[in-house]
């Protein structure tokens, strides 16, 4: 079968990867479609170095733009490839925009659609990703949870059991496969930076970066932190953008966006983690590194229950304290069920023994 496998932002290439060799070692052929949502070298380039991932056999060279016209130009770009390629199966990763454009183009054109990452909900409208996750799995034939909440979530959202397959987390398919070149990395050297001598901070989310007031106190409680610790933190250029006008409290070390190796290097030997990501809650635990999750709500609650993840929202004293607290007695310890390294594997099985007897999944 011809299968497209979708990425367009830098948490996309990662969760690939390990699909697409699955896929291929197992006699598929796979496209790989790049949408250019994220279009800059250091969000982009250096992963696919990084990753060993081939250069797209696509690209769709959409570049940013507002929610719609992201969502638009993609649709539009995708469409006539569609048509042109007639895969039998589309594949998307994870929850950003090209995700969900993606989903759309395929289910309109009869096409399988396999929803890698699904599951997963905040339960908090305002974030786009939020609304990418539920429009995704809405239009996606096969639901590929990463963890059991996962699966609770879809059931009890009413889809098939049919449709729902706890295939565990790619991106940790990624981190196993890559981590011993990662601990290879000279990133730590190249900062001036010893194994547990620094915190590692990363902010980009809209709700945490867009408002100077808010981007304030969460940089006045990580330059608190950094009393203790130089906290480190690379610059997504959402935050770069703004961070010329909040000023910096002494001791944050601002770095380029830092290609996946070395941020997994950074990850690894960090004291703690201060982020708003997604991937790096879940990265962090498979580590076994403490973080702390500047938002109120989480999709990946395995990783407070299971793993090393403090929700801490925005309160600049209740981010200190907590940060204090984790310091003098680390979190232990436990990597969640089939967070194994052969999430990619379950996939590839799966979607191809679909499309081997397909039978109708989607919900009526
Ligand atoms: C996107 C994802 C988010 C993910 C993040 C990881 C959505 C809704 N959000 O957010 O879930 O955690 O990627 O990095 O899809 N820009 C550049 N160069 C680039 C890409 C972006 O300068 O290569 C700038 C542009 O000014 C752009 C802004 O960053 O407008 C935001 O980019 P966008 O792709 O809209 O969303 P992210 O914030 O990167």
């Amino acid at each position: 079968p011809r299968i497209i496998c979708v990425a367009g932002a830098r948490p996309n290439f990662m969760k690939v990867k390990p699909v697409m060799d699955a896929l291929e070692a197992r006699g598929a052929e796979v496209v790989l479609v790049h949408t250019g949502q994220h279009y800059d070298a250091a969000m982009n380039d250096v992963f696919f170095t990084d990753l060993g991932l081939r250069k797209p056999d696509r690209h769709l060279g959409t570049g940013s733009g507002s929610h719609a016209e992201q969502t638009a130009r993609v649709m539009l770009a995708f469409e006539p490839l569609v048509d042109e390629l007639e895969p039998d199966a589309v594949v998307v990763v994870g929850d950003v925009t090209s995700t969900l454009a993606c989903a759309l183009v395929a289910a309109k054109a009869g096409i399988t659609v396999a929803h890698v990452e699904a599951g997963l909900r905040s339960r908090d409208w305002s974030m786009p990703e939020e609304v990418n996750r539920l429009a995704t799995d809405r239009l996606s034939d096969l639901l590929f949870a990463p963890s059991p909440d996962g699966v609770d979530n879809l059931r009890a959202e009413g889809y098939h059991e049919d449709q729902i397959h706890l295939a565990g987390n790619v991106m940790i398919d990624t981190l196993h496969a890559n981590l011993d070149r990662a601990l290879g990395s000279d990133a730590l050297h190249r900062h001036g930076l010893t194994p547990g001598g620094y915190a590692l901070a990363t902010l980009h989310r809209p709700a945490n970066v867009d408002s100077p007031e808010i981007l304030g106190a969460l940089l006045g409680a990580f330059g608190e932190v950094a009393k203790e610790l130089p906290v480190i933190l690379p610059v997504h250029p959402r935050t770069a953008a703004r961070l010329e006008t909040a000023g910096l409290p002494e001791g944050i070390r601002l770095i380029p966006p830092a290609g996946y190796l070395d941020f997994i290097a950074l990850q690894a030997s960090a004291r703690m983690v201060l982020t708003d990501s997604g991937g790096i809650q879940e990265e962090t635990t498979a580590l076994g590194v403490p973080c702390l999750t500047t938002r109120d709500s989480t999709e990946r609650p395995i990783t407070l229950t299971e793993g090393t993840n403090i929700l801490v929202g925005r309160d600049p004293e209740l981010i200190v304290a907590t940060a204090r607290r984790v310091l003098a007695d680390p979190p232990a310890k436990r990597a969640p069920a089939l967070w194994d390294g052969h999430a990619g594997d379950r996939i590839a099985d799966v979607l191809l023994a679909h499309l081997a007897a397909p039978v109708r999944l989607r919900p009526t």
